[in-house]
C-alpha cells in the first residue's frame, strides 16, 4: 500500500520585495542560472517578457494582455507597482507514476501591474524559472474595478527566434486525435486538415496548433509549448504568424456567447510554460507541468492501484463483436423485442474468458465496453441526451456475477461510461454511476466523449466542457473512483492535484490502425508522440496488438509497427493503466506475451537513454514494487542499430535480462512478427548492441537474480 506522503519542503529562502514605481523592468534567471527572464513594460505600459538560454535568445520581446467584453482591453497603460522574488525547493512525493521522488526547484518573479488611467485595474504576472523551462501566469487579485471579467481574447504572444522545425497538431478545438505534422514554422498550415472523414468531430477555427507544440531550433535547441493547471478556463492554442514566426494564444471559444472565458475576480489563469532543452531527451524527463501544480488534494488514494488490463475492446473496433445488442426504444424505455442480432460483445461468458485469461497472465483488470444499455442509439445520432443509462446492463451481461467472478480470480472489472458527449445525462446520472461502482468495489472507469458537444455550440476544448471533465474528476474521488478520460481535454499535470485522474487518450490511438481510411498511425507517429503528446501526461495507447495484419477482419488495415515495438509501448509510453489491447486468441501460445506478463506498470525510477524527436527513443523504468528495470526502445520507418550503456543499473546486481528484438528480416510492413527472444545476464558494467528494424524496436525486462 502506498501512504502518501506530505510534501517536504526542503528550502524556502529568499523573498525579496524589491520595490519601486519608477523602475519599468526586472528579470528573474533559474536556479542554474542558464535560463533568463526579462520583464518590462515597454513605452505604451504595455507588459512585455524575453527569455534567453545560456545568454542565447529564446523568445523575444512578446506581449501579455487581455480583451474583454464590454470593457476596455488589460494590456496597456500599466504601471509597475511591486515585484517580488522568491525561491523554492521541495521534493514531492508522486502517489503512482514515472518516479517517486519529484525536485520541484525553481525562482519566482511576481509582477504587480495597476493601469495609470480611471479605471485603476489591477493585473499581476508571476513568473517561475526552473533549470528545465518556465511557467508563467496571470493572477487578477480582488480589486474594486473588477469584479466579473469576460475575456474575449487572451494575447499571450511567444515571439520565435526563427523557422524552427516544429511537431505540431492542428489547434482543433474539438479533437487531438490528429497525426503530428513535422515541418518549418513557416509551413505550419493547420487549416488544410479539417474536415477528417474519421473524426466524429472537429473544428478547426483558425492557423493555430495544439499543445504540447514541440520544436528544435537551428542552434539544437529543444522547446516545448503546453499550459499546466488548466481549471475552470478555455484550453489555449497557438495561433501562428508565418511569417514573423510569432505565435499568439486563441483561447478555445464557444457558439453560444461571444467570450470565450467567463471568470468571478480573484483568479488565476492556467500556467503558460515551455520546457527547454539540450537533449531531446531531457524533454521527457522534465516534470515541469505537474510541478505547477497544486499538491495532492486527495489524500490517500492507495484504492486506485496501477494495473495492466485487457478488455472487450479491439474485437469491437475490428467488426468481430458489437457493443450493441439490437434493443429497441419503446416508449422512452430500451426493450428486449427478440431482435438481438446475436453479435453483441459484452457478455457475461465473453468478460470470464478475458478473466481467466487475465488471471493467468498477470494482469489485474479487465475493461468491459457495450456493458450498458443504449448504444443502438449514439454515434451519428443528434438526440443522445437521455439515451445511455450507466446502471442498466444488457440482457446478456450480468455485472453483478462478472465483478464477483473477477474478485475470484484476483482481477477487478474497470467500468466504462461513453457518454457520447451528451453532458447534462452524464452530469445527473455521475452519484448513482460512481455510487454503483463504489458498491461493486470497481475503482476505474474509462469515460468517452465520442461526438458533437450537447449542449450544441460548445467545444470539447472549451471553458464548459473543462469544467465538465475536472467536475467529473472531483465527484468520483468522493467514490474512490479514478478516471482515464477519452475524448478528453488535454493533460496540464492535474494528476498531481486529483490523482484520481489516471490516464487519457487525446492523441490518435492505437484504435485508428483498425478502421481509419488512411492507413493508421505510421511508424513515425509515436516517435513524435513521446516528445509531444507524452510531455502533457499519462496515455491509454492501448498498446500489445501481436496479429499485426489481422487479415481475419480487416484486409486493408494494419498495425504499422513490428510486434518487438507493440512490447517496447509499455515501457516507453507512460500510463499507470496499461492495455494488452489484442483478443485472447491472439495471444495464447505467442512466448512474446511473457513480456507483457513480467512487465511493470508502476515505477519508481524512469532513464530516458536516448532519442530524437520523430526517430527513435529509448527509456528504462524500475518497477516500484520490486527491484526490476524494463527497457524499450523503438524506432520510425528507419532501421538503425542502438547501443545500449546499462550503467543506470544498480550497482553489484546480476540481472537476467530477456531480450525482445526484431528478427534478421523484420519489417513493420513485410514481417511484422518476425521476432527473436535471448536470455543473457547484464549488470551496470554492460554494453549491448540492439537492431531495431524499420517500424521496429527492442524489450527487455531485467529480472534481478
Ligand atoms: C472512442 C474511444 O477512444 C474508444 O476507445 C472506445 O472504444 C469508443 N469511443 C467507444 O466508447
Ligand atoms: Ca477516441
Amino acid at each position: 500500500m502506498k501512504i502518501l506522503k506530505s510534501f517536504l519542503v526542503v528550502l524556502i529562502s529568499f523573498l525579496v520585495a524589491c520595490n519601486s514605481a519608477s523602475e519599468n523592468k526586472t528579470e528573474v534567471v533559474s536556479p542554474d542560472e542558464n535560463i533568463q527572464i526579462n520583464f518590462e513594460l515597454n513605452e505604451k505600459g504595455e507588459p512585455t517578457y524575453k527569455i534567453t538560454h545560456k545568454n542565447n535568445q529564446v523568445i523575444k520581446t512578446s506581449k501579455l494582455g487581455f480583451d474583454l467584453e464590454n470593457t476596455a482591453a488589460l494590456s496597456g497603460d500599466f504601471q509597475l507597482i511591486k515585484a517580488t522574488s522568491s525561491s523554492f525547493n521541495e521534493t514531492w512525493k508522486m502517489s503512482w507514476g514515472e518516479q517517486i521522488d519529484v525536485v520541484n526547484n525553481y525562482n519566482e518573479l511576481k509582477v504587480e501591474l495597476q493601469e495609470t488611467s480611471a479605471l485603476k485595474r489591477k493585473l499581476n504576472i508571476v513568473f517561475r524559472v526552473f533549470n528545465d523551462g518556465v511557467g508563467f501566469r496571470y493572477e487578477f487579485p480582488e480589486q474594486d474595478n473588477l469584479k466579473e471579467v469576460l475575456i474575449t481574447e487572451e494575447n499571450t504572444e511567444f515571439n520565435l527566434t526563427g523557422d524552427h522545425k516544429v511537431w505540431w497538431i492542428p489547434g482543433d478545438w474539438d479533437i487531438y486525435e490528429h497525426l503530428y505534422n513535422t515541418t518549418k514554422f513557416s509551413e505550419i498550415d493547420a487549416l488544410k486538415l479539417s474536415g477528417h472523414e474519421n473524426l466524429a468531430q472537429t473544428s478547426i477555427p483558425n492557423n493555430a496548433v495544439n499543445t504540447p507544440v514541440t520544436m528544435k531550433t537551428e542552434n539544437g535547441l529543444h522547446l516545448s509549448f503546453h499550459e499546466a493547471s488548466l481549471v475552470d478556463y478555455s484550453g489555449m492554442t497557438l495561433e501562428v504568424e508565418l511569417t514573423t514566426f510569432k505565435m499568439k494564444s486563441t483561447l478555445v471559444g464557444s457558439k453560444n456567447h461571444s467570450y470565450k472565458v467567463k471568470q468571478n475576480v480573484p483568479f488565476n489563469t492556467p500556467w503558460r510554460t515551455i520546457q527547454i532543452a539540450e537533449e531531446a531527451k531531457d524533454l521527457i524527463a522534465s516534470k515541469l507541468i505537474l510541478n505547477l501544480n497544486e499538491p495532492n488534494k486527495l489524500g490517500d488514494v492507495s484504492w486506485f492501484k496501477p494495473t495492466k488490463y485487457t478488455g472487450i475492446w479491439w474485437e469491437m473496433h475490428l467488426g468481430k463483436s458489437s457493443w450493441d445488442y439490437g434493443m429497441e426504444e419503446i416508449d422512452g424505455e430500451w426493450k428486449d423485442t427478440g431482435k438481438a442480432h446475436g453479435k453483441h460483445g459484452a457478455t457475461t461468458e465473453n468478460a470470464k474468458r478475458f478473466i481467466d485469461f487475465s488471471a493467468k497472465n498477470n494482469i489485474r483488470g479487465v475493461l468491459v465496453e457495450g456493458w450498458n444499455t443504449g448504444w443502438e442509439h449514439w454515434i451519428g445520432f443528434e438526440d443522445r441526451e437521455g439515451v445511455f443509462d450507466f446502471v442498466t446492463p444488457y440482457p446478456d451481461y450480468n455485472l453483478q456475477e462478472v465483478v464477483r467472478y473477477g474478485k475470484e480470480k484476483g482481477v477487478d472489472i474497470i467500468m466504462h461510461h461513453e457518454t457520447s458527449a451528451a453532458t447534462q445525462t452524464y452530469e445527473k446520472q455521475q452519484d448513482t454511476a460512481y455510487a454503483l461502482m463504489q458498491s461493486l468495489g470497481i475503482h476505474a472507469v474509462k469515460t468517452g466523449y465520442v461526438g458533437k458537444i450537447i449542449p450544441k455550440g460548445e467545444f470539447h476544448h472549451g471553458q464548459y466542457m473543462v469544467n465538465q471533465y475536472n467536475n467529473a474528476v472531483i465527484k468520483a474521488a468522493k467514490y474512490q473512483v479514478a478516471i482515464n478520460a477519452h475524448e478528453p481535454i488535454k493533460a496540464t499535470g492535474l494528476r498531481r492535484t486529483y490523482p484520481n485522474t489516471i490516464s487519457r487518450e487525446g492523441l490518435r490511438g492505437q484504435e485508428f490502425n483498425a478502421w481509419s481510411s488512411d492507413g493508421g498511425n505510421p511508424p513515425e507517429h509515436l516517435p513524435i508522440i513521446a516528445f509531444t503528446r507524452m510531455l502533457a501526461g499519462p496515455i491509454d495507447y492501448t498498446p500489445g496488438i501481436f496479429n499485426i495484419k489481422f487479415n481475419k477482419y480487416k484486409k486493408d488495415n494494419q498495425v504499422n509497427t513490428t510486434i518487438t515495438q507493440q512490447l517496447a509501448l509499455y515501457v516507453v509510453i507512460y500510463s499507470p493503466v496499461q492495455m494488452a489491447a489484442d483478443l485472447v486468441e491472439h495471444y495464447e501460445g505467442n512466448p512474446a506475451l511473457q513480456f507483457i506478463k513480467d512487465v511493470g506498470v508502476d515505477w519508481q525510477q524512469t532513464e530516458v537513454l536516448n532519442g530524437e524527436i520523430g526517430d527513435f527513443v529509448t527509456i528504462a523504468r524500475k518497477e516500484r514494487t520490486s527491484e526490476n528495470w524494463f527497457v524499450g526502445g523503438i524506432t520510425d520507418e528507419n532501421a538503425r542499430d542502438l547501443e545500449i550503456d546499462f550503467s543506470f543499473l544498480d550497482e553489484e546486481v546480476l540481472y537476467k535480462a530477456t531480450i525482445y528484438e526484431d528478427g534478421k528480416n523484420a519489417h513493420w510492413n513485410n514481417n511484422p512478427t518476425d521476432l527473436t527472444i535471448r536470455t543473457i545476464e547484464i549488470t551496470n558494467k554492460s554494453k549491448e548492441k540492439f537492431h531495431l528494424a524499420a517500424g521496429g524496436g527492442f524489450a527487455i525486462s531485467l529480472i534481478k537474480i
